[in-house]
Order: structure tokens, then sequence, then C-alpha cells
């Protein structure tokens, strides 16, 4: 396609010696504290005084009454989605999903593992449109969503990015149609939302939340993840199916499903020592969200919004939209893409292969989960209503798409918070010379 280090565009400008990552754990030396704590006391097992600590912690950063600790953020989702369907349409048979036949509103810009457990609980996705202020799901195409389809009673939400949803919105419309909202807020702790007038974490918003401490999140355990709750009942339930259901009895005893969920007392160290540089990282990722939007500023792109009245976000990964006008020619397959370069123009593809060839990582936006050929067959909402099938032989129609056009024109930029000034100036200087 195109040998970036000999294309005169770009001469003056070096490969980075180590690579300039999308967003790597940054380590601070507490995290070894309380590992090697936990490997002195011989607690390396699924429980322990790290486990005990980091849920107590993190429930009281919350504001939530409770946290359980899980392996990971997917098993948070996926145990809140049974609860959900359990306490919606009650218990399910050992083989059975307690979503079973349901229905469930899902947003539609978000990695797969916000929708995945719906289809672990037998449950199917309706996957509802995007807007374009923060992102996330489109309160307006959720209420259409509701117009078509009356009976659902279940919502899951992701905040992309770090960016909080239009939750005012959200909830109102799940409180209107008496539905639950599951948050998944793996990817957003730390950031916060104004909420019925009162600022609250986002994991606060909904019946339940989950985040996650997967390697390139704010804050990591290498792995693991949350399951956050106001209820005893809920957080205890959730804790007995994380470690395989056994029942109050001398032997193993099992009534209902269980799984290996919980998390390691090691993995909780590594959380543990993480904890207290939250906000630091937090201020790094949103001084670089701030020098990007400075420094591509004559530039014909955008970066990812948000609501600067009423939610401040965690800045988890900085993102850029091109211009419609100034995007060159770019079109995406299944597993490959083709690009050309225009003067004055670029695109997601130039710009990623521009910044890999000098050994930085960016990343296409995240490709909606209506467009994913394991749910193509699974419903879409847009604001105008059905998203499915709406071209016609006949008429001339496109119909409105803003997952699919954020995913064609967006892509995430190197945002790992040891990157420093000079390093994201020359990821900008590359990202410039795309555009000559
Ligand atoms: C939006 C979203 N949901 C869920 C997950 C799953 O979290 P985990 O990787 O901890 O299972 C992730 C990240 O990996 C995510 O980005």
């Amino acid at each position: 396609m195109n040998n970036f280090l000999n294309d005169p565009r770009f001469a003056g400008i070096e490969p980075f010696n180590t690579k300039v990552w999308l967003s790597s754990p940054t380590m601070h030396g507490d995290e070894r504290r309380w590992v090697d704590e936990a490997l002195r006391t011989n607690w390396v097992s699924t429980v322990g005084a790290n486990i005990n600590e980091i849920e107590k912690q993190v429930a009281e950063y919350i504001g939530c009454k409770h946290a359980v600790a899980l392996a990971c953020g997917t098993a948070a989702l996926h145990l809140a989605a049974r609860l959900a369907g359990e306490k919606l349409y009650g218990k399910a048979k050992p083989n059975h999903g307690t979503l079973e036949g349901k229905k469930v509103f899902c947003s539609d810009c978000t990695f797969d593992a916000s929708v995945n457990p719906v289809g672990y609980e037998d449950g199917e996705a309706v996957f509802i449109d995007t807007e374009y202020d923060t992102w996330n799901m489109s309160p307006e195409a959720l209420e259409k969503a509701f117009e078509l389809y009356p009976d659902v009673r279940l919502v899951v939400v992701a905040h992309l990015y770090g960016t909080p949803g239009k939750m005012e919105e959200i909830r109102g419309i799940c409180d209107k149609h008496g539905a639950l909202l599951v948050e998944d807020a793996a990817e957003s702790f730390g950031a916060k939302y104004l909420f019925r007038g009162k600022w609250a974490e986002t994991g606060t918003l909904g019946y339940c939340s989950a985040i996650s401490y997967n390697g390139n999140k704010i804050i990591t355990g290498s792995t693991g993840g949350m399951f956050l709750t106001d209820s005893k009942e809920d957080a205890d339930k959730v804790r007995k199916w994380s470690t395989q259901s056994r029942e109050a009895a001398p032997w193993y005893q099992h009534e209902e499903m269980g799984y290996n969920y919980r998390m390691s007392n090691l993995v909780a160290g590594i959380v543990r020592g993480q904890i207290p540089h939250l906000a630091e990282h937090i201020d790094r990722k949103r001084e670089i969200w701030e020098r990007y939007e400075e420094g591509l500023k004559g530039l014909p792109v955008k970066m990812n919004p948000w609501d600067r009245e009423k939610s401040i976000p965690n800045f988890w990964l900085s993102c850029m939209l091109i211009d419609e006008d100034a995007m060159a020619p770019y079109v995406r397959g299944e597993r490959e893409e083709l690009w050309k370069h225009e003067p004055g123009k670029s695109s997601p593809g130039e710009i990623l292969n521009a910044l890999a060839a000098f050994n930085a990582e960016g990343r296409p936006i995240w490709k909606p989960m209506h467009m994913q050929p394991i749910y193509r067959t699974n419903a879409f909402v847009t604001v105008e209503g059905n998203g499915r099938g709406r071209s016609n032989a006949y008429i001339v129609e496109t119909g409105v798409d803003v997952g699919a056009d954020i995913f064609r024109r967006g892509l995430c930029l190197p945002s790992d918070n040891k990157m420093t000034v000079e390093q994201q100036g020359k990821v900008m200087e590359i990202i410039r010379r795309c555009f000559e």
C-alpha cells in the first residue's frame, strides 16, 4: 500500500525506538507489595485480604453498597445478565439461560463483551444506534426500540472509551417502560455523571453494573473485573454463583448453575496497588486528550465528544473523527481494507498504517455490533426505527446509521499515559502529514 518510511511526505520523521502503545498497564510499585504479601502469607487463591480490601475500597469510591471481585469484566456482565434475567423471568433450568427467548436492548457501538453475555443466557440482543454527542446509545433510538418491541424489559448500556452516555434520558426511558438497566462501565471506571442533579460515578446509574481491570484499562489487575450493586442479596448471589454455587452442606452440594469466576487474590493485589493511582491516571489521560484537541486544531478532524455540563469522562482513550469532506477513498471488507491518499485528505486506514509504520499503536473505532457477522441477523434500531433492510432497489433511500459512520471516519489514537509530550507531538505530526 505505502512505504511510509520512504514517503517524502514523512521526511525527517524517525520511527519511535520504543513502541508508543494505545493503552498499556502503568505500574507504580505498590502492586508488588500486595502481591508479595499474598505470596508470603500463602493466600494464593480466590480468597484473601486483597480481595476483601479492594471490594471495600471500590464500593466506597464508586458510592455503591457492594462490589464483588471477579475474574474479568465479562464475568461480571455475564452474572449481571443472568441475575437480571432471573429477576425478570424467574429461575432457569440448568441447561437454559435466564433470558431464553427474550430480546434485550444493547449498546451497538461497544466491545462485544458488553453483549455476548446476553447470548450466554440465551437472550437475543437488539442493537440500539449511537448518537454523535457522546458516541453512546441514542435515547431517541432506544425510545423507538420500545415502540417496536414493547415487551422488552432489559437494557445493557456501555460508556464508550470512558465517556458517560446520556444516562438521565436512558434511565428515564427504562423507568417509563419498567425495564432494568445494566451498566457496562468496563471502560469508564472513575468517570462521573450529573444524574438527577447529583454527581455520581458511572456504575451506579442502573440496576447493577460491571467494571473491568483488563490490562488496557484505566487501572488494571492484569485481568479482573467487578460486579457492583446496592443489593446485599444480589451481591451474595453473584458471589455464590462465581464460586461454583456451593450450598451450605459438608460436601459439594449444588442447587443452581455455578461458575468459576472469582478473582484471584494475586490479581486483587495488583488492583489494590493501582487504586491509589486512579485519579492520577485519569489526570494523565485527560492531559493527553486535551493535547490532542489543541494540537490537531487546523486539521479537518474532531475529538471524541463529551457533555461538558453533565459529565466528566475518565478519558480512557482519545479518539478522533475525520470530517466527511476530508475523507480520502477508503473501503473495508470483512478482514481487509483498501485506502488511497488524496491531497488534503486522509482516512483511518492511512493514519493507522502510518502510525504503525512509525511504531505507534492506534486502533479502529470498535466495529458496531450490528455490523458484526455473528450478529448480522439480530435487529438493529436507529432514530428512524428499524435499521435493517432499509434500502430499496426501486427507491433511493439511505437511512441513518450513526455507529457505522463513526466506525468509518473515526479512530482511536495512542493514549498511553506513559507517552511523553514529545512522543505525542510526533504522533500528531504524523497525523498532520497524512493530510498533506
Ligand atoms: C465495553 C467493554 N465491556 C466489557 C469488557 C470486558 O472486560 P474484560 O476484558 O475484563 O472481560 C471490555 C474490555 O475488555 C470493554 O471494553
